[in-house]
């Protein structure tokens, strides 16, 4: 048998999350959404809450925004903004549909007290495409966000910015293809990406844990790390399997109804990484 690393979780995390009162599909601005099919709004609820109860279950927090009526995907909370050393950029989203949703957060921030909040001239969906990955951030674009948010993010965060293009509409944010899982250890979906992505990712990272077609296609990559535990979609079999024997603490989900709308757990939430931890964080 080959020794497997030692997986840790190197500090509590803060999770902003939004409760899906107000969630349903009623537009399709992703091949996910179909507005002909019932969500369940009181079952979203109980797995929401159960998503926040597993979080705060592995001793991270977990903060709420309120959430607005007539903003159906505002549950969507890692859209809202990045949030990196303490810095926050604000989201600029492409579909009118879920323009407001980015000053209900900034204003948020802005309550919080956050000092350094930056709003964005550029499209950009938040952590759904963009995901810090300890020495850099990974910048996803080609649906949603905006290639030239990388000028933006090298900027305001002074870390090297590496742009993946993404090129299945089913795989649309970066956050639905890729999961960082400490700073050196990354699971993704190799079809959603180009060639030049797919050789960004193996020079950036030691460990790439290919996922399969099944586990993608039940967004098992929308998934959350804390360099130890991963709480990841249920549904996502082959992948908890290969979390398992990769050293992970795999933690299940089921965010059926949340899936309707093309999301799952990470999609759901936003971590709030304070200053100077993200350098040692290395997580997701
Ligand atoms: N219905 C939402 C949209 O299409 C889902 C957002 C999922 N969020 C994510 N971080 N991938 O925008």
């Amino acid at each position: 048998m080959t020794d497997t690393k030692l997986r840790v979780c190197t500090h509590a995390r803060t999770y902003l999350m939004c409760r899906p009162e107000h969630f349903t599909v009623e537009y399709a601005i992703n091949p996910w959404m179909d507005p002909a099919k019932p969500v369940d709004v009181a079952l979203a609820s109980r797995q929401w809450e159960r998503l926040a109860e597993a979080f705060r279950s592995l001793g991270h927090t977990v903060e709420t925004i309120p959430p607005k009526p007539g903003l159906p995907d505002m549950v969507f909370a890692a859209n809202g903004a990045t949030v990196i050393d303490g810095k926050v950029l604000g989201a600029k989203f492409r579909h009118p549909e879920r323009q407001p949703e980015a000053g209900a957060y900034l204003t948020w921030f802005r309550r919080r007290g956050y000092p350094q909040i930056r709003e964005s001239a550029v499209v950009n969906e938040g952590e759904g495409d963009i995901v810090f990955a300890g020495r850099a951030i990974l910048s996803g674009y080609g649906f949603r966000t905006e290639r030239s948010v990388r000028e933006e993010l090298t900027e305001f965060y002074r870390l090297p910015v590496i742009s993946l293009r993404l090129v299945d509409p089913r795989f649309y944010h970066l956050d639905t293809a890729l999961v960082v899982l400490d700073a050196d250890t990354a699971a993704y979906y190799p079809a959603a990406f180009d060639d030049a992505g797919k050789a960004a990712l193996a020079t950036h990272f030691t460990e790439l844990i290919e996922v399969k077609d099944e586990d993608a296609e039940v967004l098992g990559l929308n998934a959350i790390s804390d360099g130890r535990n991963v709480v990841v979609p249920e549904q996502a079999t082959g992948l908890i399997s290969q979390l398992k024997s990769a050293g992970f603490q795999p933690v299940a989900v089921n965010l059926s109804e949340l899936l309707k709308a093309g999301g799952g757990p990470k999609c759901c939430t936003l971590e709030l990484r304070q200053s100077g931890r993200s350098k040692a964080s290395g997580g997701a």
